[in-house]
């Protein structure tokens, strides 16, 4: 008789199931089908020369080091670079502050697995990042949902929920936040409501996660200071990634934060993979020191800008008028909302056999909402296949229009 293996299985395990984006994605890329689905840079943007010339010199040169164990903290110099980068937020930080990551989504692993204990609340976007939530979930966090409108989270609402969830005795944990260009809403959190955020969280002591990986990607607009730039008393653990500015095979990002979280991710790391390749924390080191990142991050507005004005353009023109949409200033994403009685789940095999994908926005709502909306990706598809991609899935949602 074969193991039973489900009845092996942690908690945690059963918790999880196959995100459903991962598996529209392999369905994707077996067929001929444009996908708007994916939230993947666009190779054009990878330097992939420069790497590779920098792998060479740090494999003839430095060997020893380069395929060696390196310490969980993440190599010196790259964390110094990065905080070089902050140095625009006015803060004094030093390397105490920060630890590289394996990718920002072992950021957000990290800070489940020091912050939650099963039944602790975490407050989310509505709509927010899904592997976010599956990561908070597989700790056993409780999502409570608060609506965005185009300034961002509504603070209104979110002080209403979190007095409740005081009166009730629930102990929240954290704000998570995508504060720029917000995966998948697109949608920026304006200046006055990232300071009442803040305020909001000192008043009831609670963390604020922002996770930051598009804050570089901006088409226009004035940057606006970070909501961990804000605040003086620790209350902010920021997320950044090398993910959607460099290239993401490298799986390099970063956690900043008070140094006595940075100590203890440190120490939940070191039993999950004790360290993150030194040889990837090298190429990038030695990548940025010999050219301009900045230049390159330019040169990437300049493409996914051009995107983003052939998919809003090609919306205008193809959409129907009962449809509305996001119109991101930077990121990789647009938010589209259709009348309420189109259910995009259902709508989804018409769309693929018409050649089209896209993710329900359903998948990104924890409060099991927003069956009539979907996230369109701009970052990935060529220009042309965006415009036919939006023309196409105009056309299936145009059949369900009632008059
Ligand atoms: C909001 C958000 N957070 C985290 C990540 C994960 O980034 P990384 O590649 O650094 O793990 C992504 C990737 O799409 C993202 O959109």
């Amino acid at each position: 008789m074969s193991i039973n293996i489900e009845e092996f299985y942690s908690v945690l395990a059963s918790r999880m199931k196959a995100s459903t984006i991962r598996e529209t994605l392999k369905i994707i890329q077996r067929s001929n089908v444009i996908s708007l689905a994916g939230g993947m840079p666009d190779p054009a943007t990878f330097p992939a020369k420069e790497i590779n010339q920098v792998t060479q010199q740090i494999l003839a040169k430095n060997s020893a080091c380069a395929l060696q164990y390196s310490s969980t903290e993440g190599l010196p110099e790259l964390r110094e670079l990065i905080l070089n980068w902050f140095s625009e937020d006015n803060k004094k930080l030093g390397l105490d502050n920060i630890v590289i990551t394996s990718g920002s989504q072992q950021g957000l692993d990290l800070m489940s697995k020091v912050l939650l204990n099963p039944g602790d609340i975490v407050i989310v976007e509505l709509p927010s990042y899904l592997a976010a939530l599956n990561a908070f979930r597989s700790y056993g966090g409780e999502m409570k949902g608060i609506s965005m409108d185009n300034e961002g989270v509504e603070v209104d609402i979110l002080e209403e929920t979190l007095t409740q969830l005081k009166k009730e005795g629930q102990k929240v944990k954290f704000i998570y936040t995508i504060s720029n260009f917000q995966n998948s809403a697109g949608v920026t959190m304006s200046l006055p409501r990232r300071k009442r955020v803040l305020e909001i969280a000192q008043k009831f002591e609670v963390f604020i996660l922002e996770d930051n990986p598009y804050d570089k990607l901006r088409f226009e607009g004035e940057p606006l200071p970070s909501i961990y730039s804000l605040d003086n008393e620790g209350y902010v653990i920021s997320l950044g990634t090398f993910s959607k500015i460099l290239c993401p095979g490298l799986r390099l990002a970063w956690v900043l934060g008070d140094k006595k979280i940075i100590e203890k991710i440190v120490i939940m790391k070191q039993a999950t993979d004790l360290c993150t390749t030194i040889l990837n924390q090298l190429i990038v080191y030695e990548y940025c020191r010999q050219n301009d990142i900045d230049k390159n991050i330019e040169s990437n507005i300049k493409i996914y800008r051009k995107k983003r004005d052939v998919m809003l353009k090609a919306l205008s023109k193809y959409f129907p008028s009962e449809a509305s949409w996001t119109k991101p200033e930077g990121g990789f994403f647009v938010f589209v909302t259709l009348p309420e009685y189109i259910d995009v789940d259902v709508m989804f095999p018409e769309a693929i056999e018409e050649g089209v994908a896209y993710v329900s926005g359903s998948a990104f709502f924890a409060n099991g909402k927003g069956k009539n909306t979907m996230r369109l990706s701009f970052c990935y598809p060529k220009e042309e296949d965006i415009e036919e991609g939006i023309k196409r899935l105009g056309k299936v949602i145009k059949k369900r229009i009632k008059n």
